[in-house]
């Protein structure tokens, strides 16, 4: 499988998030790994933490992420934002605030910002570099940018099962902190080792078609539930 290579194409991208289901269901099937804690909420953990008084997402999704921040810090100034008008709907069906943008451009005023999220979606964006700019040319002095992304081997049990490769992208726990330390002094990263559970073959073949129909063809038919690795990391850049 080379998924890679059309990750960052715009007509995949807008085709594979025109609706919430591809999200929702990859996202139904993760639970923590061997240290118990999964990424999302390590990074909530980082987010809420560093008190921020107005946060910014990219590639908000479902908005689930920014709902989960807002329960627990109702009165952050909290402004989500996605290239698909349909994630930006199903955020607003949430209560947040949120609007239709392009990551590489911001509606948002230069420093206006103390803190911008970008969870599982950098490996999207076609200009990395200019997104990555853009961000910070919307953050304050020493605001904060949190990331969360996957790695080389994340899911790869199940890939390589199906006949497909390990999926190298522009921006996974391998390269992630080089690259955002082309625009940030200080980058930390935590890697999290999480599991995806399917309760049958049919339910991992779903998963695999919401990105790859050829690899949700090929994956042989086994019985009963799998448990596979994902491999993620979540990094603070400021
Ligand atoms: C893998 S989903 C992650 C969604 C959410 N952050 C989460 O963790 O569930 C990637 C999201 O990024 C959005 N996206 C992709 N490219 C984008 C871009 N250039 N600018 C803004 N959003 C983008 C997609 O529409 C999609 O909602």
């Amino acid at each position: 499988m080379d998924s890679s290579t059309h990750l960052t194409e715009s007509d995949h991208v807008a085709g594979q998030y025109a609706s919430t289901d591809n999200l929702r269901t990859r996202r139904d099937v993760w639970r923590p790994g061997p240290e118990g804690v999964s990424p999302v909420d390590v990074l909530r953990t980082l987010v809420v933490s560093s008190q921020p008084r107005r946060v910014i997402e990219i590639g908000c999704g479902t908005g689930a992420f920014a709902r989960s921040v807002l329960d627990e810090a109702p009165d952050v100034d909290y402004v989500a934002t996605d290239l698909s008008p349909a994630m930006v709907e199903a955020t607003r069906a949430l209560g947040v605030t949120a609007e239709v943008a392009s990551s590489d451009i911001l509606p948002f005023g230069d420093g206006s910002c103390d803190a911008a999220v970008a969870a599982w979606m950098l490996y999207h964006v076609p200009d990395l570099d200019g997104t990555l700019r853009e961000v910070r040319r919307v953050l304050r002095d020493g605001g904060t940018l949190y990331v969360a992304t996957n790695g080389r081997e994340h899911l790869a049990g199940l890939l390589r099962e199906a006949g497909g490769d390990a999926l190298v992208t522009q921006f996974m726990s391998e390269n992630a902190a080089e690259v955002l330390g082309r625009h940030f002094e200080h980058v930390v990263q935590r890697d999290v080792e999480t599991r995806a559970t399917f309760a049958d073959h049919a339910t991992a073949s779903a998963y695999l078609a919401t990105f790859s129909p050829d690899l949700a063809a090929s994956l042989p038919h086994f019985e009963g539930p799998r448990t596979y690795a994902g491999h993620t990391a979540v990094l603070s850049a400021r």
